[in-house]
């Protein structure tokens, strides 16, 4: 077949010098040399450290390095953590740390693991009596947990293993279609190879079963297994994250007057306009998810897993709901968060990643189900201090200061200039336009 130059046969193949080469060549335009110097400008010192990060992935050129910041005062169940987050947002570590700051004096966070079990499914065709395949399931059911006793036996030793299993008849909405679902516990691992590896042994087990087995046709011998893959819908992997104090607790807001009961009746409208309408959950959710996904980052566990359960549970009625909710009664305040989150800390790149590993040092290196609660703990944080913005000084204050840093950058301000634009823009609407004005007049005086 004949190539174009922006296609390339056997690219991974090129070392990591050709790669930046051709790409320069055929998608940058730009002198090759150049680019490979400014690639390498962030390839890690020592070589040995390089070569881990590059195995992560493939096909690398270079790292990409995220700000690893810290929120330090969250008191959660009564210990005091600094947390690691890894974030790009300005003002998210800020403000996760200001939530933690106000609840410090306040009795801080408390929260609990209600579930911790995992899901994994095998997707199965079966052309036949319905009746014959579940009775003969219940059956074999506990053959099918014997036959991957080789793989489960480490896990049952820590505590985990295979929970339970079902059939489940989907041949209504897809012609011939039934799901083994199947429940584990992983301890505190992730467990993503645990279970996959064993639904892999079911799907061949169950096909062997049911073709030794004398009560199925010919025709019904004939199963097809789709696909077996854990989900990452985890609605039994669930942790509880809560605030409260008394109303009068709250303080006074400078911003515009808000007393004290006036913001928590504010705050509370605000979380249920976030549970009746999915536009509004949607960026409500996604504060939440700020916070959480900082420190899943940081810990070195799968974002992209924890983010599509959220969601997922987000809906599960039906509608797309905030994650979060609050309450205030008999003068209480209370804010709390019901969320799924299935994390690990052994395995995967949590020992392997070396800000990952300090990560967790940090944390007194937990388990995953602590992880679990200061995850959570963390998500909350990040509503709160979203919530409390909008309702009383509006977001964007706080969202700009923290923005007049990333556009000082951008051009190119020196320190005194940096010191003299904060010190300017304190009180004052920050804008690109603004700040370049500020700067133009900055530089001609001097
Ligand atoms: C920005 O990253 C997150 C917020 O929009 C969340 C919210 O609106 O609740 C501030």
């Amino acid at each position: 077949m004949e190539l174009n130059e922006k296609e390339i046969a056997g690219f991974s193949k090129l070392n990591k010098r050709d790669k930046i080469y051709w790409l320069a060549k055929n998608f940058l335009y730009a002198n090759p040399v150049e680019v490979l110097k400014e690639f390498a400008e962030y390839w890690h010192d020592n070589v040995e450290a390089q070569k881990l990060l590059d195995g992560f992935s493939e096909n690398t050129l270079t790292n990409f390095p995220v700000p690893f910041g810290i929120a330090p005062n969250f008191k959660i169940n009564e210990t005091i953590y600094a947390i690691p987050m890894v974030t790009e947002e300005s003002s998210v570590v800020a403000a996760a740390s200001n939530a933690a700051k106000f609840w410090l004096s306040r009795g801080g966070f408390k929260t609990e693991v209600l579930s911790t079990k995992k899901v994994g499914q095998v997707h199965l065709i079966y052309h036949g009596d319905k009746s014959k395949l579940f009775t003969f399931f219940g059956e074999i059911k506990n053959d099918l947990k014997k036959g991957v006793q080789h793989i489960t036996t480490k896990m049952e030793e820590r505590g985990g293993g295979v929970v339970d299993m079902e059939l489940i008849d989907f041949s209504h909405l897809e012609p011939d279609y039934y799901q083994i679902r199947a429940y584990f516990e992983t301890v505190d691992s992730m467990g993503a190879n645990f279970i996959n590896s064993c639904l892999e042994a079911f799907g061949r087990e169950f096909v062997e079963l049911v073709n030794l087995s004398t009560v199925f046709t010919d025709k019904e011998k004939d199963i097809e297994i789709v696909m077996c893959i854990l989900s990452n819908y985890t609605p039994e992997c669930i942790v509880h994250a809560e605030v409260s104090c008394k109303v009068e607790e709250l303080g006074t807001f400078d911003y515009g007057n808000v007393s004290a009961e006036e913001f928590a009746w504010k705050f509370q409208r605000a979380v249920n306009i976030a549970r009746i309408d999915p536009y509004r959950a949607t960026t409500h959710n996604k504060g939440i998810m700020n916070g959480i996904d900082s420190v899943v980052i940081a810990t070195g566990n799968d974002f992209r897993a924890i983010e599509a359960c959220a969601h997922t549970y987000a809906c599960r009625d039906g509608v797309y709901r905030s994650l979060s909710e609050c309450k205030v009664e008999n003068g209480i305040f209370t804010f709390w968060m019901n969320i799924p989150i299935a994390i690990g800390t052994v395995g995967g790149l949590t020992s392997l990643h070396p800000l990952a590993k300090r990560s967790l040092e940090l944390l007194g290196n937990p388990n995953a189900k602590k992880l679990m609660e200061i995850v959570a703990c963390v998500g909350l944080a990040q509503n709160f201090a979203a919530i409390r913005s909008l309702t009383t000084v509006g977001i964007q204050a706080g969202h700009m200061k923290m923005h007049l840093t990333n556009i000082l950058a951008s051009m190119q301000a020196n320190d005194d200039e940096v010191a003299k634009a904060k010190s300017f823009f304190a009180d004052k609407v920050v804008s690109v336009s603004a700040v370049r004005e500020f700067l133009e007049k900055l530089r001609t005086k001097s």
